[in-house]
């Protein structure tokens, strides 16, 4: 069986997704999920985007012991360097050059002639290569890009000192058929090409990201660049899950494998999308809510006689168990904490203390305490920020015939106490409206989205925010069984997240442009 190289760029082109933004935190958190995933790469962030994105590379390269840290960078000296020193640390550090050789690009965008841009990327590979014993090339647009001058673009990368190739479809125009004949085309015809890897890089425009990942896979391509639940720009990247999948399943027919390790698979997905605020949608392959579900009659009833009929994967494969224990308010410290490391989280003390007062509380509403309802109730805190104001109470008058009144309570970092009340068009509204108040910070709401954490009317609500101020844009992330608690928290987490951005002289990369 062939190894199929794993590049993860969940913190890269999967940060690129409109209203994602991580912090470094966040970033670290998620590489290290990576890691127990096995992926072999992960690209960790555009150093020279920001002093944010450069921290968040750092940040990984110095936590991540098990996998290449790979830093993006145009073809440019200043960013090179910028890669240089956010990859200091890193056990197995790799650059990511890119230069777009489209025709479309090389007119509209670089306004360079194919000399020019030959000339460009081989300079770049040469002065990076002073510095990087591992170098990716990526020419952007290939899946435009005349395949004579893909060649030609190829195996100067080559000559000049890549070790791996990319073949971005950046724009995710390609089909199957086009996309596998460029690995087939470069694989017969360039000099050379046997000494370096070459990877395919898909975005899912048209909904063919993981068949274009998979036709380069049957055409000798050596990885594969994507992103867990395929977030990223516009339709997103190839889907990491579905291509290990879909060589896991279909071993024979493919004959090549990833060294992932697939029961981490369920945990990093629900982790991505908790960090990311990108909910999975339900019919999402692999890791969507009903990917295992059996709905219709006679599904179920093959199902009853022989799993094969019907299912393709186990829930198993990927790291999902049946709750054998649902937990409730008689439920105790030990049977939680037996939960959370069945669950895959083994608490310090302290913040199993902080998570079982929740628990309890939580069970005091709700008769049955699922899986789902702990995890979302612990990974509404995983990331520790400071509390700077912390919600105590909030009060909502809502009638359909009279103007919505909210009144918050909120504590600050130093005791203090402060009470506002406000009206606005809805509760939500009118809730903000209190906070902004009584936090005195001039906010935007740039997105809201609610999701209910499990079925029923007892289901507990997780409210997912993007607050801008200015030029720094952040996150926040709220849990409760009631929804206008939930938004409230969700709002005065975004709040907390702002101060400490603003506090910290790396500043998350807001509103940056590739070109
Ligand atoms: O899609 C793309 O072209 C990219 C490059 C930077 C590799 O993400
Ligand atoms: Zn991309």
């Amino acid at each position: 069986m062939r190894k199929i190289y794993i590049f993860d760029t969940t913190l890269r082109d999967g940060e690129q997704s409109p209203g994602v933004n991580l912090n470094m935190q966040e970033k670290v958190e998620i590489a290290l999920q990576l890691e127990k995933l096995g992926v072999d790469r992960i690209e960790a962030g555009f150093p020279a985007a920001s002093p944010g994105d450069l921290a968040g590379v750092s940040a990984v390269a110095r936590a991540v012991k098990n996998a290449s840290i790979i830093g993006l960078s145009r073809s440019r000296t200043q960013d090179i360097d910028a890669a240089r020193e956010a990859l200091i640390g890193a056990q197995d550090p790799c650059l990511h050059l890119f230069l777009a050789t489209s025709p479309i690009h090389r007119k509209h965008k670089l306004r360079m002639e194919k000399h020019q841009v030959l000339e460009t990327a081989e300079a770049a590979i040469r002065y990076a290569k002073k510095y990087f014993d591992k170098i990716e090339f990526s020419p952007e647009d290939a899946g435009r890009t005349e395949l004579d001058f893909l060649c030609e673009v190829t195996e100067m990368a080559i000559r000049a000192g890549a070790t791996v190739v990319n073949i971005p479809d950046t724009v995710g125009y390609m089909t199957p058929y086009e996309y596998g004949n460029i690995f087939k085309t470069l694989k017969e015809n360039v000099p050379g090409i046997e000494n370096i890897q070459l990877s395919a890089h898909c975005h899912d425009d048209l909904g063919m990201a993981t068949a274009n990942a998979l036709a380069a896979i049957l055409n000798g391509a050596d990885q594969i660049e994507g992103t867990i639940n395929g977030i990223g720009e516009r339709a997103g990247n190839t889907a990491l899950e579905e291509v290990a999948l879909a060589l896991e399943t279909r071993q024979q027919f493919f004959q090549a494998k990833t060294s992932l390790v697939l029961s981490e698979i369920a945990r990093t997905s629900r982790l991505v999308s908790k960090l990311t605020g990108m909910v999975i949608p339900g019919n999402k392959a692999i890791v969507g809510a009903n990917a295992f579900a059996h709905e219709s009659g006679i599904h179920q009833d093959g199902m009853l006689k022989e799993k094969t009929t019907y299912e393709i994967i186990s829930p198993e494969t990927i790291g999902l168990k049946e709750s054998k224990l649902v937990l409730g308010k008689h439920s105790g410290r030990h049977a939680f904490r037996e939960k959370l490391v069945d669950l895959g989280y083994d608490l310090g003390d302290e913040q199993l203390n902080s998570a079982f007062a929740k628990f309890k509380d939580l069970a005091d509403k709700k008769k049955n305490v699922t899986d789902e309802d702990i995890l979302a109730l612990i990974e509404e805190k995983l990331i520790e920020t400071p509390e700077v104001f912390a919600l105590e109470t909030i009060q909502v008058s809502y009638g359909n015939q009279s103007t919505p009144t909210a009144s918050v309570r909120i504590k600050t970092l130093d005791g203090a106490t402060l009470d506002e009340a406000a009206v606005g068009n809805g509760s939500v509204d009118a809730i903000y409206k209190a906070i902004d108040k009584a936090t005195q910070e001039d906010v935007e709401l740039d997105d809201y989205s609610i999701q209910s954490v499990t079925q029923g009317k007892d289901a507990l609500g997780e409210v997912h925010v993007v607050l801008k101020q200015g030029d720094y844009s952040v996150q926040g992330r709220g849990v409760s069984t009631d929804i206008l608690e939930a938004s409230a928290r969700a709002y005065v987490d975004a709040i907390n997240r702002l101060i400490e951005k603003r506090k910290s002289p790396a500043r998350g990369r807001d509103n940056v442009t590739l070109i």
